[in-house]
């Protein structure tokens, strides 16, 4: 048998750095062997031996033998000990980029929304809380014919103009304009889905510092755009009109100090609660961000998803001043995965924020531009349009009354009038974490209030998109039972 190299260590790990003592272990092993100063081959001293050499327990050495004998980097054989099996960097990066995992500066999901984003692929879910159109909704027919439309007229698919397909671009403004939103197609720019549109504002526009006034709860605070940039999110309760001003000037009053704030707001169709500010609100806002040079990011993300047949105007409608940036989006109404969503804005921002999507993807998907434009200029959006509100109606109005039936003395909700949301409080306090597990394990699927509010919450958000009516009721009925069992 070949002898092997014996090796020697002169090297002790440092206990007064922040990584682990036996993930030091293996980042030093790791590089004796990649150097070379260890060859393949080379035997390692007894387990003993080396915790005596590296001053740790015993206990540290096996759990920093097991995960490089894990990667593939030693291997132990009876007789010859453990030995260096392999040098090669393919098998060594794991354990180096697994230092690395969570160094960025990007803040990871929420736990729950992690598990949240599992949960809803696996089969059987009912899924109480997803914010989507249903995907049995999917308007197949007139996708087909859009696409078939297209037969022959997609050129290229190369990368497009900084701002955008401008096809698309103007079909959106021609299409803003039933909001009365006048901007010309030099002040659209085409994002990959209006989050897309909150990360580029949140870098090219914002500084490290700045407050970000919110309704709360609100979607922002389930991600974490803007806190990941060093900002701070701080939540403005609302009321069954929408946001409180006197709350928002207190609090701007106090803060107003840190870097240069700005206002989110969702006035229609509120993710997550259904909310729609009232037009009296609307006014009494603008005027407020005006006197206070409160700069308004308008997400009108669920804009088109009212009920009303004369629904209420976006702040964006009679801003002369471009005091608001207005964020759209074809997901809620349409289609979330072709990731197409656009920003309504001054020249300047929109050059600005674009310079910037170039650096970062060179565009939104030409292709999902070119449908969405043939989409859009075909003209049978609106009718298609008012079959979704109806049924989305209908599925509201199913929900409601299944609440009256289950949750009755239990719950208190509001009653949205668009969109996809229905913001439900527990009377009684009650762990809603243990009512979101309780419930997965009976494939019943939630949104804990948590994820979207700024203190802890005792709600939920219940969505009527993305089931059946059926579904809605059956699910229901087996919350209610798990909740009175908690
Ligand atoms: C209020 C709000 N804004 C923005 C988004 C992001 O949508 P998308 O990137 O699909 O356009 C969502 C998605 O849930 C949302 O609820």
């Amino acid at each position: 048998m070949k002898r092997s190299t014996p090796i020697t260590i002169e090297w002790k790990p440092d206990r007064n750095k922040n990584i682990p003592v036996y993930k030091q272990i293996i980042a030093y092993i790791c590089e004796q062997a990649a150097s070379g100063r260890w060859p393949i081959g080379s035997r390692l001293p007894s387990q003993r031996t080396l915790a005596g050499m590296f001053g740790v327990n015993r206990s540290t050495i096996t759990a920093a033998l097991e995960e490089l004998a894990s990667y593939g980097i030693l291997k132990s054989s009876y007789g010859a000990g453990t030995q260096i099996a392999s040098n090669t960097w393919s098998l060594l990066l794991p354990s180096t980029w697994n230092q690395y995992v969570s160094s960025g500066y990007f803040q990871a999901n929420q736990a729950a929304i992690q598990a949240i984003n599992h949960l809803e692929f696996v089969p059987d879910m009912i899924c109480l809380g997803t914010g989507e159109p249903d995907p049995r909704l999917f308007p197949k027919k007139l996708w087909e014919e859009t696409l078939s439309g297209l037969k022959g007229r997609i050129d290229s698919l190369g990368y497009l103009e900084p701002l955008g397909h401008l096809p698309l671009r103007q079909a959106i403004s021609e299409h803003m304009k039933v909001l009365d939103i006048h901007v010309p197609p030099s002040s659209i720019l085409i994002t990959s889905g209006s989050l897309q549109a909150l990360q580029l504002i949140s870098v090219c526009l914002l500084k490290t510092g700045s407050t970000i006034f919110t309704e709360a709860p609100s979607y922002l605070k389930s991600l974490h755009i803007f806190q990941s940039e060093g900002m701070c999110l701080s939540g403005i309760p609302m009321d069954k009109q929408g946001i409180s001003i006197p709350a928002l000037e207190q609090r701007l009053k106090a803060g107003r100090s840190s870097g240069s704030p700005v206002l989110y707001t969702i006035p229609t169709n509120h993710n997550p609660t259904g909310i729609t500010m009232t037009d009296r609100r609307r006014q009494e806002l603008k005027s407020f961000c005006a006197a206070n040079r409160l700069p308004i990011i308008e997400d009108g993300t669920y804009e088109e998803l009212s009920f009303d047949d004369a629904p209420l105007k976006p702040l964006k409608a009679s801003d002369k001043t471009g005091n608001v940036i207005y964020l759209g989006s074809a997901s809620k109404a349409l289609a979330p995965g072709l990731r197409i969503g656009w920003v309504a804005a001054d020249e300047p921002i929109v050059q600005r924020l674009g310079d910037v999507k170039m650096q970062m993807d060179y565009g939104a998907s030409s292709i999902s531009q070119w449908i969405f434009a043939e989409f859009l200029s075909r003209g049978f959006y609106d009718a298609y349009l008012a079959d979704l509100k109806g049924e989305l109606r209908r599925r509201r109005d199913n929900a409601l009354a299944s609440l009256e039936t289950h949750f009755k003395g239990i719950a208190s909700w509001n009653i949205p009038t668009g969109g996809f949301f229905i913001w439900l409080t527990f009377l009684r306090e009650i762990s809603v974490d243990a009512l979101f597990e309780k419930a997965a394990r009976a494939h019943i699927l939630l949104n804990p209030g948590d994820i979207y509010d700024f203190k802890k919450s005792n709600s939920l958000r219940l969505s009527y998109s993305y089931v059946s009516c059926e579904e809605f009721r059956k699910g229901a009925g087996e919350l209610a039972r798990i909740v009175k069992e908690l």
